[in-house]
């Protein structure tokens, strides 16, 4: 193929040198004839000379005498020179006294005579018999009888010269042609070879690198171009997001015409630990159960609009009894719309892959919450063993040898390399969506070379924030033998290119219950009523997992100290913590939730009124549907994580409130926080701060509720999940689109 190419492209410029040599050698011939002509004739013009100047003296003697035959005899003798055709002598008065047979009789001495007197050059003549040139040498008056001895020269030989010289001349070029053809050919076949190498490795993101070994460096023809072609690729990927930020609308549909269009109807792998949703026996029948989890939240409606498969850990009591011989069930269970695939794991499994490695290692060293993590080796072989379980899993579940797979968190940071392994056309696109922390942090890890190996198996990497996708490069560039490019953020590793962006995750718009819901003050004295509060009382809440990331205790802090500061408020306010059980295997999730419960029956003792508590802890699961109720129902809503991926429940919060009121308090931490700047921005390690934020709400006039609401609103509808997933999926698109363009142009060669 290669070489085909190659040849085509060299006869494009092959021919027209051809035919430019042509025109040249066309010109050429004329202007060599006329110069070897001009040659010939000065040639003639001296042996003219010279001739006359040696009959000269004896014709001088013989003319006086007037013998005829003495002077032909000379003239006939010096007519022996092959190419002295004829010798004639005219006499002064322009009569041709003597001549040599040969000479022409259309000669006419007096033209001649006259017209090459006093000339030191012949004229050229075209008579019958041939092309001649004729000159004229004058004889001395005293010494003859003043005439002029005229010399014909034969000139054929020159125009059979002139023929040779024509041929050997287009002979010169055609055999010129020839050779600088085969020249352009090969340099022009060694350089394609080179360039589509060059081209090729861009396209799949090479070249977008710096060369590392020596031996790519010395591939200079392509250097000087590498710049510019880098920066075009750059420019072009610049602004089509910008033209895809301006022109789309992200919604369900768009997101379904872009797999549609850009990944040619691919079906989605999607794979998590967590399963959207879970089969729970209830004494004697079975409920499906939604669970408390940002990636469930986010994920769930992207797999709806695409469809496809969604493989996950069957964790449900009831999981096994609702799966068909594949082990896959039809969700959402009301609208079946994809397949939910599960994965069996036994107590011990889960124990050292989930609650171990994932839970008691990965966690808390990803998260700056001042928690040790730990690291056993059997944890980290049980988590190997699982991440290749779910690896075979995709294999099975793909129906062809590339397809897209999104991978989910930490639970999988292994699972890229060994797909990657199985499917190497696989377009892999990892998100970790909790955070990633500096090299020094993250190099406690034992396994941190493996973990970042299966990682950059990934054709795109996706964190919330530009601040994580920094720690990564930098734990990279810290760890392992790669080329990183900080300018296109990619990282390059033995011939695998893993593109590390940011995607701030969101979640869904419009809300489910769009439209479908009673009125907010309805909702809200329903809450108030079911609390056994009066309808005018300060309602706050904070929803979370029970885990000692969520900055719960530092929240109840805050409540603690606002009440303090304004006494008046106790028994007027009340703050519902909803708090769904999680991991409560580890110690640490058992021990911080006794913490929790503590802490709330403290304040409570301070501060109840009449019944009225200052804190209402709920901890236990919460239907999204009832979450979204209590959302409505409050004045503030307190998200005060100590640190954070992104936070969806602020975003939740600003979702459900419709009719743009309320306040968000936000801990800093967060990745919402980058976001969501007319929130009330807290760092939730210090108290008095955030009490000051929670009065401040509480006490925030409806104008200013309502701009800052009408603000966030607007980022979170133009923000959504569906624009999270379909800007990795578009750069996915890209991503493919080049590597089958870089395949097509250089064949497999
Ligand atoms: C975080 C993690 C998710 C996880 C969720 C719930 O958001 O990033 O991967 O699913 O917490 O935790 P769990 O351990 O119950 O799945």
């Amino acid at each position: 193929m290669v070489q085909f190419r190659s040849l085509r492209l060299s006869l494009r410029f092959v021919i027209p040198l051809v035919i430019a040599l042509g025109i040249l050698a066309y010109g050429v011939v004329p202007l060599v004839d006329n110069l070897t002509l001009r040659w010939f004739v000065r040639d003639i013009d001296i042996r003219s000379q010279l001739i006359g100047r040696t009959l000269h003296e004896p014709l001088a003697q013989l003319l006086p005498e007037g013998n005829s035959s003495r002077i032909n005899a000379l003239l006939l003798r010096a007519t022996q020179d092959e190419r002295l055709l004829a010798l004639g002598y005219c006499d002064a008065g322009g009569t041709l006294r003597y001549r040599t047979p040969a000479f022409p009789k259309s000669l006419d001495c007096s033209s001649i005579v006259f017209k090459n007197k006093d000339k030191d050059e012949g004229t050229l003549l075209r008579l019958p018999q041939g092309a001649v040139h004729v000159s004229v040498y004058p004889m001395v008056a005293e010494e003859g009888a003043g005439g002029s001895l005229i010399l014909v020269h034969d000139m054929s030989f020159v125009e059979r010269r002139s023929a040779d010289t024509r041929k050997y001349v287009i002979i010169f070029f055609v055999v010129l042609g020839i050779v600088v053809s085969l020249i352009t050919v090969f340099v022009a076949h060694l350089s394609w070879r080179g360039w589509m190498e060059g081209v090729r490795a861009m396209l799949r993101g090479e070249g977008i690198l710096r060369p590392f070994s020596p031996q790519k460096a010395q591939n200079s023809e392509l250097q000087p171009l590498v710049g510019d072609l880098r920066a075009l690729l750059r420019t072009l990927d610049a602004e089509r997001r910008f033209a895809d930020d301006a022109t789309i609308t992200w919604s369900p549909e768009s997101l379904r015409t872009l797999l549609h269009k850009q990944l040619v109807g691919e079906r989605i792998l999607v794979v998590s630990n967590r399963e959207p949703y879970l089969h729970i026996k209830k004494d004697d029948h079975i409920e499906v159960n939604r669970p408390a989890s940002g990636l469930v939240t986010a994920v769930e409606p992207v797999m709806r609009a695409c469809s496809g498969t969604w493989i996950a850990h069957g964790s449900g009591s009831a999981d096994r009894e609702t799966v068909d011989r594949h082990d896959r069930v039809r969700v959402p269970p009301q609208k079946p719309e994809y397949n939910l695939r599960r994965i069996w794991l036994t107590k011990e499994e889960e124990q050292g892959y989930y609650y171990g490695f994932a839970n008691e290692g990965l966690w808390p060293l990803c998260h700056i919450a001042h928690v040790r993590p730990v690291f056993r080796t059997s944890d980290w072989e049980q988590y190997v063993k699982i991440n290749q379980r779910f690896a075979d899993a995709v294999v099975a579940e793909a129906d062809n040898d590339d397809p897209v797979v999104l991978v989910q968190d930490y639970h999988f940071a292994l699972l890229p390399g060994m797909i990657r392994r199985a499917l190497p056309k696989a377009t892999i696109i990892t998100f970790w969506h909790i955070p990633w922390p500096n090299p020094e942090s993250f190099g406690i890890c034992p396994w941190r070379e493996e973990l970042l190996k299966g990682m950059l198996g990934s054709t795109i990497l996706g964190f919330h924030t530009p601040y994580h996708c920094k720690n990564f490069l930098e734990t990279v560039d810290r760890y392992l033998e790669t080329r990183i490019e900080h300018e296109s953020s990619t990282i390059s590793r033995r011939g695998q290119l893993t593109m590390v962006e940011s995607y701030p995750i969101s979640i869904q718009w419009p809300p489910p219950w769009e439209g479908a819901l009673p009125p907010v003050a309805t909702t809200r004295a329903e809450i108030l009523q079911g609390l056994g509060l009066p309808p005018e009382h300060l309602l706050g809440v904070g929803v979370d997992r029970m885990d000692y990331t969520k900055g719960i205790l530092e929240r109840f802090a805050a409540v603690e100290r606002m009440l303090e500061l304004h006494p008046e408020l106790a028994g007027r306010f009340t703050f519902v913590q909803i708090a769904a059980p999680t991991r409560s295997a580890l110690e640490e999730y058992r021990a911080f939730e006794d913490r929790v419960h503590g802490m709330s029956e403290r304040i409570n003792d301070r501060f109840s009124r009449d019944g009225r508590p200052a804190i209402i802890l709920k901890a236990q699961h919460h239907e999204p549907e009832e979450v979204n109720r209590y959302y409505r129902a409050a004045d503030v809503c307190m998200v005060t994580s100590l640190h954070d991926g992104m936070n969806l429940v602020a975003k939740e919060y600003v979702a459900a409130r419709d009719d743009e009121r309320g306040a968000l308090v936000l801990s800093q931490f967060t990745g919402a926080a980058h976001e969501l700047h007319e929130a009330l921005i807290v760092n939730p390690y210090h108290v008095e701060q955030t009490a000051e934020a929670l009065y401040r709400a509480l006490t925030m006039p409806d104008y200013e509720q309502q701009e800052r609401m009408r603000s966030m609103r607007a980022l979170v509808r133009d923000f959504n999940v569906y624009r999270w997933a379909g800007r990795m999926l578009l750069d996915a698109a890209r991503v493919r689109q080049r590597q089958k363009l870089a395949a097509r142009i250089g064949g497999e060669s």
